[in-house]
């Protein structure tokens, strides 16, 4: 599915200082008609932000030709590593080996976006998912997760007290990321089909005729959300995007189980619906590949991306090489069709584990609790009858009888109302624990409710 993208600019580097090199992220070149001022949604400290003058050199360096001599590059020897080689062994039997330039680069120092070739193959899996891109506005940033990406982003946009909008409940990681900033968030209520469209536009016009600040970012968790295990729908992601240009604020587009999808058509993303450059999507490999190898990545106007870059540069430098490295070899190594059959075969396995919940929930606790099927994800969000809060319920009944669960109140944005909810995650259980689990929680809601 191709799209006309056409992302509009500010002229020049939003700091004024010109960048260039492969590794970096250009100022767009391309003009549109519509012209978002993306200095509105950055804050004071990151448009202090500006490129080392060293990591711009050592870019240079690099296009130098083979024998130049390199006096000045403050980088340590990969010779005196402790390390020869690196191997590792798949999960079906092959092995993958890095050669010395493999390794020599996943030893040392990156460019702080990422690996060039990573980056090259993941442009590849976006455009496949996501439709065609136009990668002169457009950039990818390799991140430590989806959470770094997150979190760049928004030390990147908010001011303290700015308001956000956010489903609500939602994932604790992006709602605490706004509270450092004492945030004013509107929480939005949801259904099986994502936020309530209807809602956020009354939400949005009552700050508008109220003269009150209009939020700059939405936080959204489009695909098998955490911890409802709901999509949102194509029909509400195109009113949420005219919504966003309509108000002019940007999307962030948290989208870490995307390839965790049960319904049989792979999700349309809100970045595959952006015209107008207001989308940065982050995407993950923690579900589907490694958790532990921390690798996320950004995507979205470059003119955006250019100033996590900036921060990245200062903070960590860059995701870990070793990582980038280790990823670019098996994606490499599987090819679209491995690629796809690898998602395939991890998307059953949670379907699986998803049935198997849903059938003890139903045998146990259909009279004590009302659900939605989840459409993907590791998540079903519970909703006990006739208790108001499950708080005393997971946090002492649950416990005293060994079994953990994750009370709704902790992931609301307000912690301190009460919640009827429980969240229970279907991921790693056995059946047999699942069983166990599930019929204790139905004892302990019947302690319960005899109590209050
Ligand atoms: C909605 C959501 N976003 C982001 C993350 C963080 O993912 P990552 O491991 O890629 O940082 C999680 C992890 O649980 C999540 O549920």
């Amino acid at each position: 599915m191709a799209q006309s993208q056409i992302y509009p600019i500010l002229d020049g580097s939003l700091t004024g200082t010109k960048i260039s090199g492969e590794h970096s992220i250009s100022p767009s070149k391309v003009l549109s008609p519509l012209k978002i001022d993306y200095s509105y949604f950055l804050n004071e400290t990151t448009k202090k932000r500006k490129p080392s003058e060293l990591r711009e050199l050592s870019k240079l360096a690099e296009k130098l030709p083979p024998g130049s001599i390199k006096l000045g590059v403050g980088v340590p020897n990969v010779q005196t590593f402790p390390f020869k080689g690196f191997e590792v062994e798949l999960a079906s039997g092959e092995n993958i080996k890095l050669n010395q330039n493999e390794l020599a680069a996943a030893l040392q120092y990156l460019p702080s976006i990422g690996y060039t070739p990573l980056i090259n193959k993941l442009k590849e899996i976006q455009e496949q998912y996501h439709g065609v891109q136009n990668w002169k506005i457009k950039s990818i940033m390799i991140t430590s997760g989806a959470q770094e990406g997150l979190a760049k982003a928004v030390d990147m946009c908010m001011r303290q007290g700015d308001c956000v909008i956010m489903p609500d409940p939602t994932y604790t990681g992006a709602i605490d990321l706004f509270k450092l900033y004492d945030a004013e968030i509107l929480g939005i209520k949801q259904d099986s089909r994502g936020v309530k469209v209807k809602d956020l536009e009354n939400a949005l016009l009552l700050r508008k005729n109220g003269n009150l600040k209009i939020p700059k970012l939405i936080y959204l968790n489009p695909t098998a959300s955490n911890p409802c295990g709901n999509t949102i729908s194509t029909y509400r992601k195109r009113e949420i995007y005219r919504l966003a240009c309509e108000y002019n604020f940007l999307i962030l587009e948290d989208d870490p189980y995307y390839y965790l999808n049960f319904e049989n058509k792979n999700p349309i993303s809100f970045m595959s619906l952006d015209t107008e450059g207001r989308v940065l999507r982050f995407d993950s490999l923690s579900k589907i590949m490694s958790s532990g190898l921390r690798i996320g990545f950004v995507t979205g106007p470059s003119n955006l991306l250019r100033q996590m870059e900036y921060h990245m540069s200062t903070s960590s430098m860059h995701t870990s090489s070793l990582s980038q490295v280790l990823v670019y070899k098996l994606l490499s190594r599987w090819d679209n069709e491995g690629l796809i059959s690898h998602f395939m075969r991890v998307k059953e396995f949670y379907k699986h584990k998803r049935d198997y919940m849903l059938q003890t929930v139903k045998k146990y606790l259909s009279d004590l609790a009302e659900w939605q099927d989840p459409c993907g994800g590791m998540f079903l969000w519970l909703k006990v009858i006739g208790l108001s809060d499950t708080r005393r319920l997971v946090t002492s009944r649950c416990l005293e009888k060994n079994v953990i669960f994750a009370p709704g109140y902790a992931l609301a944005i307000d912690t301190k109302k009460p919640s009827p909810f429980i969240r229970i995650s279907f991921s790693i259980a056995s059946p047999s624990e699942v069983d166990l689990g599930i019929s204790l929680l139905a004892d302990a809601i019947r302690e319960e409710l005899q109590l209050s």
